[in-house]
Order: structure tokens, then sequence, then C-alpha cells
């Protein structure tokens, strides 16, 4: 779900929900939803903290009233029906009717003013990047009025620090929703339709991000790593990811390479260069660049990326990657350092 666009609406459930993710958040030492400070994620969390603290007061007070009326009983009589005297009419009134007032109209107008001061779209991006949403991974296309040509890549979205970008976000499934909760807040990804999102990034740094609407069996592990870079950094990134892929540069990728696009994996991925075009996994033009693998699940290292070839379905129950059981040992070691070389 997606608080930023539907909380208002959803009122307890969306703040059940964003206090959920909070708590989950906290225990698994995800990115920090409290320690936000991008643009938009910042706010978001003082309204999220300005929440749990007024929550935290009405629970205290209403507790205290319980227990007051709980020590004070009496036994019930069989006349006794609602007290309509003068204190219970004011009990009503006060605790029914002004407090709720007062507790809901402080809710709106601090909402709002927070709310009213996220990033206007309106502010031109310096890049522009289509987020396409798969089950379950991220298809990432750069484009944008400074940057020539086009960037295709996944799972790892690299920024420029201090400069606004644009996300395009789309999907071409089910329902995902885009969250970093250290830059902003979420929004949905739609089959059909396309949402707007700005993000900028105040410190260079890596932020974590997680898919926030259940989309199937490993909608858990349908994460994203954003790397804001310096835009000296994010220029010559940009620069290298714009190149089709690097010569293997040993007979041993050399090798791999031609297992690469012999084999089944051509079938879906592409790398720009060689004649694997594949249109239906991710871009692996420059996978040995991306620091983790299968949306942000594991560390691309050697192992890894032999386990993930083999049997991704040990890693990611129900991924489209299917396992790839045919190739011997010194196959699997060419098509690792193949896919490792590629920078
Ligand atoms: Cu994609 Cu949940």
């Amino acid at each position: 779900m997606s608080p930023t666009r539907r909380a208002d609406r959803r009122g307890p459930l969306a703040q059940g929900a964003w206090l959920a993710s909070l708590v989950a958040a906290a225990a698994c030492g995800r990115d920090e939803v409290l320690g936000a400070t991008g643009g938009g994620g910042d706010r978001i969390a003082s309204l999220g903290t300005f929440l749990l603290v007024l929550a935290a007061i009405v629970f205290t007070g209403v507790m205290l009233v319980l227990a007051w009326a709980v020590l004070r009983r009496r036994p019930v009589r069989r006349d006794d029906g609602v007290d309509l005297s003068e204190p219970g009419t004011r009990w009503v009134l006060w605790g029914g009717a002004v407090m709720p007032a007062v507790v809901l109209g402080a809710i709106a107008v601090v909402g709002m003013a927070i709310m009213g001061a996220t990033p206007a779209p309106r502010a031109a991006p310096v890049v522009t990047v289509e987020v396409i949403g798969h089950q379950w991974w991220w298809e990432l296309r750069y484009t944008g009025p400074t940057l020539r040509g086009d960037v295709v890549t996944a799972n790892e979205l690299h920024l420029p620090v201090g400069q606004p970008v644009r996300l395009l976000l789309t999907s071409t499934d089910v329902i995902h929703s885009f969250w970093v909760p250290g830059l902003n807040g979420k929004l949905d990804l739609i089959p059909g339709d396309t949402n707007d999102l700005r993000l900028t990034a105040r410190e260079p740094g890596r932020y974590t991000g997680q898919c926030a609407e259940y989309c199937g069996a490993q909608h858990a592990k349908m994460g994203l790593l954003v790397v804001a870079q310096a835009p000296a950094d994010f220029q010559r990134w940009w620069g290298e990811q714009l190149q089709p892929r690097q010569p293997p540069h040993d007979s041993l990728a050399l090798a791999g390479e031609r297992l690469f696009v012999e084999g089944p994996c051509a079938m879906c991925h592409t790398v720009r260069g060689t004649g694997a075009q594949g249109q239906v996994a991710p871009d692996l033009t420059h996978i040995g660049s991306r620091a983790m693998l299968g949306a942000n699940a594991i560390p691309n290292s050697p192992g890894y990326l032999a386990g993930w070839i083999t049997n991704a379905q040990g890693i990611k129950p129900g991924v489209r990657m299917p396992p790839i059981t045919f190739y011997d040992g010194p196959e699997l070691q060419a098509l690792v350092a193949y896919l490792q070389g590629l920078k």
C-alpha cells in the first residue's frame, strides 16, 4: 500500500501498516524510515513521528481513564440505565466529541502542511528513469535532457546527489509499489498507467528500497539498491553503462560468452554487443558492476552467482529463472568468469 497517496483515506489501517513497517524496518536493520535524508522522505518521517507521539498520548489518556473507571466501579443495580445527569453528559461531550475533534483537526492541519511541502513535480528533472516493475525485479531505463542515449539496467538505481531525478513508474504484470524510505514515500507501479515520482538525494551513499505492495510469492525479495553519487561519479557511471559489453579478456571468459550466447541464457537476457538479445529478464550488459543479484537478494560474488545460475529456485522459490543444471563444473566456471567480468 502507498501511505503517501492513500494514508488519508485509509486512516487507522494505513497508520497501523506504517507502524508495522517501521517496526519491521527497525527489526531487520533495513533502511532508516525515521532517519530519511532525501527531499520528501524526511518530511514523511516527521509526520510519522508526530502521529506516533500523538497516538501515544491519546492511548495513555484512554488507559488512565479506563483504569480510573475500573478502580471506582460499583455493583450494577437493576435500575441502572444510561447516566443522563450533568456529569454523564459532560463525559460524552468532551470525550466523544471535543477531544476527537481536536486530535483529528491537529492531524489534518499538520498532515496537510507537511504533504504540501513535499517537492513539487514541477522541479525540472536532470535525469529521468523509467522504472518498470516485474515479478520480482526492477527494470531501469535512463533517459533525460542532459543525457544522450539510453542506459538499461536492473535493480540498482544510480542517482546524482543534489539533482532532481524523475521516476516514471509502471508495471508489466501486477501492481508493485516503489519505496525507498530514506528518500521519499511510496508510489505504486500500475500496469497500463504511469506514475511520476521525484527523488533528490541530499547525501551520497547507498539506500535500500523495497517493493511495498504484495505482488506474489517473492514480493519480500523484490528489493532495490539505490546508489547516490557525486554528479561527476554519476556521469562516469553513466558513460560506462552506455557502452556495449566489455569483450572477454581471457580464454575462460571467452568460453563463458560462447556458452551464454549459444545457451538458454540468451533466450531471456540481453548483453549488448553480443547476439544475446532476450527481453524478458534483466539486462546483463554490466552485471559485473552491480553489487547484488536477484533484486537485492544475494551478493554478487562468484559463489552466489554460480548458485543463482544452477538453482535460483532455492534462493527465490517461484522466480522466473529456471534451474540451469546441465553445465559441468568447468562450463559453470567459465560462465561465472564471463558474467563477473562484465563491468
Ligand atoms: Cu513487487 Cu511486491
